[in-house]
C-alpha cells in the first residue's frame, strides 16, 4: 500500500532484475480488496508475505494498528489461499519469538516466549494462526525467523529507507555516518558480554532475500517435509554494538560519533542463530560478513526520494 515505501522502488527492481513486476496497490486490511486481487490473479502459485509493520516502539504506542495490520491482513490472505487446491505461503517471522533464549546459539526448538511488545506478539500469534490453518487446509507454509537484517542491494538501487528517526541500529549508524544525525547513542555497556554491549546476529538483506526464493521453490517443488516448517535466518555469528560500529568505521573510513547512554527498555542481552537447520534442510547459508553488509553503498539510498 506504499504506506512505508515508494513506487520508485519498482524502478530499482527493474534495474536489478531486468523484469517488470506486476504491481497492485492495495491495502491488505481491506478484505474485499484481497478477495478481488486473488480473483484477478487466479494463477498465484505462492505468496511471500512481507506486508507487516515492524517498529517495536510504535507497536507499544498503537497496538491496534499492529494487530490490524499484521493479524487481520494475515487472516484475509489465508482465507483466500485456503481456497486453492495447493497453497504455498512464506511468512516473515522474527527471532523476537525466542525472547531472551537461555542457550546460544538459538535453535528452532528453543521455547517461544511471551513477547515483550505487541509487534512481537503479532509474530507469535501469526505463527500460531498459520500452523492452525495449515493443519486443516491446503496451505503449506514456511516460517522464516529473521535475526537482524541489515545492508542494501550492492547496486544501491534498493535498500532500507526508514521514514523519520530510525529506531534500529544500522540505519541510525548510516545516517550518523552521512551527517543526517549528529551522534549515535549506544544503549548500555554494562551487559554481561565481552565488551558490555548487546550482541545480535546481523544478516545481509540479500542473503535474507535469497532464503525466500529457496523456501518458495521448496514448497513449489513439494520438497517440504511437513506442512509447516520453521527456519532461522541468521549468520550464526553474534556481533556486539561496538563491533558493528568498528565495522562501519573500517568499511566507510569515517569516524562515527557515539556516546554510551543507559540501557533501552526491553532489550535482550544477546541473540544469535544456530543455522544448522537452515543450512542442512533448507539448503541455504548466509554468504556476506558483517563487514560486507556495512560496506553497502548506503549513501545513494539515503539521498533517494521518498
Ligand atoms: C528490534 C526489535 C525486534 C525486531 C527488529 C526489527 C526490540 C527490542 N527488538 O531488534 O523485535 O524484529 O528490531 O528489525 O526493539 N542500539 C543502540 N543504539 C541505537 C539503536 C540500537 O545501541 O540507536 C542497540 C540495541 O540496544 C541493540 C542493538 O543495537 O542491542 C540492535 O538494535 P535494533 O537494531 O533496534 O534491533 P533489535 O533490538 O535487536
Amino acid at each position: 500500500d506504499l504506506s512505508n515505501s515508494s513506487e520508485e522502488v519498482l524502478k530499482g527492481i527493474v534495474a536489478i532484475t531486468g523484469k517488470t513486476p506486476i504491481f497492485e496497490k492495495l491495502d491488505l486490511r481491506e478484505k474485499e480488496s484481497v478477495r478481488s486481487f486473488f480473483k484477478k490473479h487466479n494463477d498465484v502459485s505462492g505468496v511471500i508475505h512481507f506486508a507487516a509493520s515492524k517498529a517495536v516502539g510504535e507497536s507499544v504506542g498503537n497496538p491496534l494498528l499492529y494487530y490490524e495490520n499484521n493479524i487481520a491482513s494475515l487472516i484475509y490472505l489465508l482465507q483466500e489461499l485456503s481456497k486453492q487446491d495447493k497453497a504455498n505461503f512464506i511468512f516473515s517471522s522474527s527471532c523476537t519469538v525466542y525472547g531472551q533464549a537461555e542457550e546460544m546459539p538459538i535453535t528452532e526448538d528453543a521455547p517461544v516466549q511471551k513477547p515483550m511488545s505487541p509487534y512481537g506478539n503479532t509474530k507469535k500469534i501469526g505463527e500460531e494462526i498459520i500452523s492452525d490453518v495449515a493443519k486443516v487446509t491446503s496451505v503449506n507454509a514456511i516460517l522464516l525467523r529473521y535475526f537482524n537484517p541489515v545492508g542494501a542491494h550492492p547496486s544501491a538501487e534498493i535498500g532500507e529507507l526508514p521514514i523519520g528517526v530510525p529506531q534500529n541500529l544500522v540505519p541510525f549508524i548510516t545516517q550518523t555516518g552521512s551527517g543526517v544525525r549528529q551522534e549515535l547513542s549506544v544503549f548500555g555497556d554494562d551487559y554481561p558480554t565481552p565488551d558490555g554491549t548487546c550482541i545480535r546476529d546481523y544478516i545481509h538483506v540479500v542473503d535474507l532475500a535469497k532464503a525466500h526464493v529457496i523456501a518458495l521453490q521448496r514448497l513449489l517443488n513439494g520438497k517440504n517435509l511437513e506442512k509447516i516448517e520453521t527456519f532461522n535466518l541468521g549468520t550464526g555469528t553474534g556481533s556486539s554494538v561496538l563491533e558493528v560500529i568498528n565495522s562501519f568505521e573500517k568499511m566507510s573510513g569515517k569516524k562515527l560519533p557515539y556516546k554510551i547512554v543507559p540501557r533501552r527498555e526491553g532489550d535482550i542481552t544477546e541473540a544469535y542463530a544456530n543455522t544448522d537447520k537452515a543450512n542442512d534442510v533448507l539448503g541455504w547459508k548466509a554468504q556476506s560478513t558483517l563487514d560486507e553488509a556495512m560496506a553497502s553503498k548506503w549513501e545513494p539510498i539515503l539521498s533517494s526520494p521518498i
